[in-house]
């Protein structure tokens, strides 16, 4: 049995809340089948939390509990630390001690790695240790292992992923029940689907982070949050989710990241997505990652995006990872991005993140419009004046006494400069009522 020739690794948990102890709990619970795959034990010696007493609780008497997280950081009886404690602050300056005393790292921080990446990955290098973050986009599902490992032999085209699940969870609400945001976001923070101060979710920064991550190991590029676009759903209403849903469509917030000829697009924003795509009909708080590229096709991954165990799976898919690999050279580890590190750089320069203005793509538009002769006919005019080829329209009755109605144009694809300067015309039309809604739209084909 390897597990008795080998002495266990030995884990320290800084921030032993949700995640940390769903950690604990499946260690504990899968111990033999773990170490079976491992080919050692795996144990968590170590926790830290502010709150000790609580996190006594749940170790009850099996680890030792510190207030100090940097005390497991530094101490010479920890083999891998994993940081849960979220934030780029002090999870930042732990990991980097962490690395420097020689430490693997296993983290579900996927701000830390969004912005910091580049630094904490060569710092890894240098050093010969792992950093691993399976946790950090779309919780449960093995969407890194895919990217870096399982889809190698592929040129990837695209990523459009669901990996926000309080926004999710927010949208289908909007739409199941005809809710507008406010009072679905309520309702969310009430089931404890969103948290008090929800803003990293519902403003897109959330899945940016996540995207960000993974338009890294799809096309080998540094991460690049600040290149990102990010726009969340706080502006989204009900009616815009029925007329989508009354054209074929649902909308969801998609974090997508593309290579272009001209550079990669890196963007979160809501999105009308048709209704017969599978990613579509993901709903509730589950995530889903379409990945499409050139050898394998479209490939679909779904699951639990956040939670106690889901999240523990993928921290404890590294840490099996890790021990197997554990005294391997590091020339011999797969790459932290999948992509030998050398060889960024280059990428980078080759292929630019472009500004949203050049992003090529569809729109669904919501005017508020006087039901009055020649208003179709001068908004489609504007519309073939710069070139933009209308998919649908889709005009509803007068609103009774009001003599004015909702007009909706689905676009083909253009580019985003010229659909701004085209929105700023139409806006200016006398018979435009109100503020145009834009929406992007994406096909996934
Ligand atoms: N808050 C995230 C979500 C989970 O709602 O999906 C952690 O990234």
């Amino acid at each position: 049995m390897p597990s008795a020739q080998l002495s266990p690794i030995r884990v320290g948990i800084l921030g032993l809340g949700t995640v940390g102890t769903g950690v604990f709990h499946v260690l504990r619970r899968n111990q033999a089948e773990i170490s079976r795959r491992a080919g050692r034990d795996i144990v968590v010696t170590m926790v830290s939390r502010r709150d000790v007493a609580k996190a006594s609780e749940v170790v009850a008497g099996e680890a030792q509990v510190l207030a100090d997280a940097r005390a497991i950081v530094d101490s010479p009886d920890i083999d891998i630390v994993v940081e849960l404690i979220g934030g780029t602050t002090l999870a930042k300056s732990l990991v980097l001690q962490a690395i420097a005393q020689g430490k693997h790292v296993v983290t579900a921080n996927k701000a830390l790695l969004a912005v910091h990446g580049t630094e904490i990955f060569a710092a890894a290098s240098a050093r010969g240790v792992v950093v691993a973050f399976e946790a950090a986009v779309a919780g449960g599902i093995p969407i890194i292992k895919a990217l870096r490992e399982g889809l190698t032999a592929n040129r990837i085209q695209w990523i459009a992923g669901i990996i926000n699940g309080t926004t999710n969870f927010i949208l289908s609400e909007m739409r199941d029940k005809g809710l507008d945001f406010d009072v679905a976001l309520k309702d969310a923070q009430r089931l404890g689907y969103a948290e008090a101060d929800p803003s990293f979710d519902i403003e897109g920064t959330d899945a940016a982070h996540k995207v960000t991550i993974m338009s890294a190991m799809a096309f080998g590029v540094p991460v690049q949050f600040d290149k990102a676009y990010i726009e969340g759903i706080t502006c989204l209403s009900a009616t815009d989710i029925r007329y989508a849903e009354q054209l074929g469509y649902r909308i969801k917030l998609l974090g997508i990241t593309k290579r272009t000829a001209k550079g990669i697009e890196l963007r979160v924003h809501p999105s009308l997505v048709p209704a017969k795509r599978l990613i579509a009909n993901v709903e509730g708080a589950m995530n889903a990652v379409l990945v499409q590229a050139d050898a394998v096709g479209t490939t679909l991954y779904y699951g639990k995006g956040a939670g106690s165990e889901p999240t523990a799976s993928a921290v404890i898919a590294d840490l099996v990872d890790i021990t197997r690999l554990h005294g391997a050279s590091p020339a011999q580890r797969v790459p932290h991005l999948g992509f030998q590190p050398h060889t960024m750089d280059q990428a980078m320069t080759d292929l630019p993140v472009l500004p949203m203005s050049e992003v090529l793509t569809s729109y669904y538009l919501r005017l508020r419009v006087s039901d009055e002769a020649g208003v179709l006919a001068k908004v489609t005019g504007i519309l073939a004046g710069n070139g933009i080829s209308i998919d649908a329209v889709l005009q509803r009755e007068a609103d009774e006494g009001a003599n004015q109605t909702d007009l909706i144009i689905l676009t083909h694809d253009c580019q985003e400069l010229l659909m701004n300067e085209t929105i700023a015309q139409l806006q200016g039309l006398v018979t435009v009522l109100a503020p145009i809604v834009r929406i992007r739209k994406e096909e996934l084909a």
